[in-house]
């Protein structure tokens, strides 16, 4: 069966979050056992010689009421991308940028465009967010495709909403422009369209899938995905095993595959220097995301007050709202115990990885999260707010059973207020002081596998019910 995954972002050439590790590592994973490429937009960011990206004999042009757009197409193992400078030679991937409705609205023609060219007959169009919701509209009515659609969503918050000449503009129709699929508050909603003309949805872990029927998480959309429902499902992303692999990790200081052995502990040492930070024997506590109020950041940032002049080290590397950047760097100027980097790094992401004790993960609403089982891989404990994808792999140290039912465990708390993050970094330090007990722990997760390979059956499932290979 053919399959055709498109994307706004993909690991390496280009990761703004999660979603680029999930569309680098799901597609290796379904490749096992399906034929399957992947397209992307060519951003001026990617580099076209560090990964040998290579300009095919494609190209073609997609003329809209926006206007006269004409792509060219590179490619490299497996992945290709659409080039247009116009809509995407700019200094950010999504910035705020007024016509995000054309760029991306026009790389879904483009992508069907693409299809076209390719003569090749895909059984399967799997879709990504937002960004590339509007395929499922176009393929089903412009380009009268017979491939079943499946929308993945990452992350509900970001719906793409733009004004209603976005319709006429990209040339959707304006019967798509109803509050069964397009419309929403006289707006057009781009996600909202996807669940609408998609075969199947998908959301990133079975908790955030019930979440988002809810009033607390749908995100004004409910309503709408509860009558959506029936063709709803969970699935928990993997990590990419190769990649997150201590033993072979060249960001690290020293390389490891027990996660208790000394070499873990050196990097702890080494990275304590890099940071300047004092004392190996504390425990170390790191977070490493965005700066987002999803991420909890508000929690952390009491949670770094409270802590002040405690035994434990803090390292926070990251970066996002200039409130919380501001709030960060003036705390670490203060207390001792807190390293502040800002800015996306990813070697240095790693090296917090292979040097924490602790990872902290109090998110407000997480769909899936992938620090939590990269964690697991490097020894390092999670300390999560139970909800969406961190619930359902992630379970309390202290639960009946709990090192017996194949997920990890952490330290785990419910409430999103100062009382239970400290609450829970307490409880943290007791099972740190039981040095048994914490080495049990992180020795039982790296048995646990989080990788692809059999979420990534469950996909082909999906694919196989809907075009009826089951
Ligand atoms: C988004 C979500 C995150 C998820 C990732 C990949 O970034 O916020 O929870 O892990 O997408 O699906």
């Amino acid at each position: 069966m053919n399959i055709l995954f498109a994307s706004s972002e993909i690991y390496p050439y280009a990761k703004s979050g999660g979603l680029a590790d999930v569309s680098s590592s799901l597609p290796k994973a379904i490749a096992e056992y399906e034929k399957i490429i992947s397209v992307m937009p060519l951003y001026s960011s990617v580099d076209l010689q560090k990964y040998d990206i290579k300009k095919t004999n494609i190209s073609f042009s997609v003329e809209l009421k926006a206007g006269f757009f004409a792509f060219e197409v590179y490619s490299c193992d497996g992945v290709y991308f659409l080039k247009n400078d116009y809509l995407f030679a700019r200094g950010a991937m999504y910035g705020d940028y007024h016509d995000n409705n054309i760029r991306f609205g026009v790389f879904c023609h483009a992508v069907l465009e693409f299809v076209k060219l390719l003569k090749i007959e895909f059984k399967i169009i799997h879709i990504n967010d937002w960004q590339t919701a509007l395929i499922a509209l176009l393929a089903k009515t412009r380009y009268g495709l017979d491939a079943k659609i499946v929308f993945t969503i990452h992350n509900l918050a970001y719906q793409g909403v733009f004004y209603k000449d976005t319709v006429d503009l990209l040339e959707m129709g304006w019967d798509s422009f109803t509050l069964e699929k397009f419309e929403s508050y006289d707006m057009v909603n781009l996600l909202k369209g996807a669940v609408a003309y998609s075969d199947k949805i998908t959301t990133v872990s079975k908790t955030y899938a019930k979440e988002i029927l809810t009033r607390e998480y749908g995100c004004m959309l409910e309503n709408f995905l509860t009558t959506n429902s029936y063709k709803l499902e969970g699935i928990l992303n993997g990590v990419d095993y190769k990649e997150f692999d201590p033993l072979h990790d060249a960001n690290i200081y020293s390389r490891y595959d027990s996660v208790i052995s000394k070499k873990k502990a050196k990097n702890k040492e080494l990275l304590l220097e890099e940071l300047g930070l004092n004392d190996v024997n504390r425990p170390l506590m790191v977070f490493i995301g965005r700066f987002t109020s999803q991420k909890g950041v508000e929690l952390l940032l009491e949670m770094v007050h409270f802590l002040k002049d405690s035994e434990i080290n803090i390292a926070i590397i990251g970066d996002g709202e200039r409130f919380f950047v501001d709030r960060f760097l003036e705390l670490s100027s203060v207390y001792k115990n807190l390293s502040i980097t800002i800015g996306y790094n990813e070697a240095l992401a790693r090296r917090f990885y292979a040097s924490a004790d602790f990872l902290l993960m109090p998110s407000l609403y997480e769909p899936c999260g992938l620090n939590q089982m990269i964690a697991y891989r490097y020894g390092a404990v999670p300390i999560v707010r139970k909800t969406g994808g961190l619930a359902d792999s992630v379970v309390d140290f202290a639960t009946h059973n709990a090192y017996k039912n194949d997920i990890g465990v952490g330290v785990v708390f419910e409430r999103a207020d100062s009382f239970s993050i400290l609450h829970a970094v307490l409880r943290a330090l007791s099972l740190f002081c039981n040095k048994d007990m914490y080495i049990k722990t992180i020795k039982y997760n790296k048995t646990i596998d989080n990788s692809w390979s059999h979420r990534a059956k469950e996909y082909i499932n999906i694919y196989k019910s809907l075009t009826k290979e089951g």
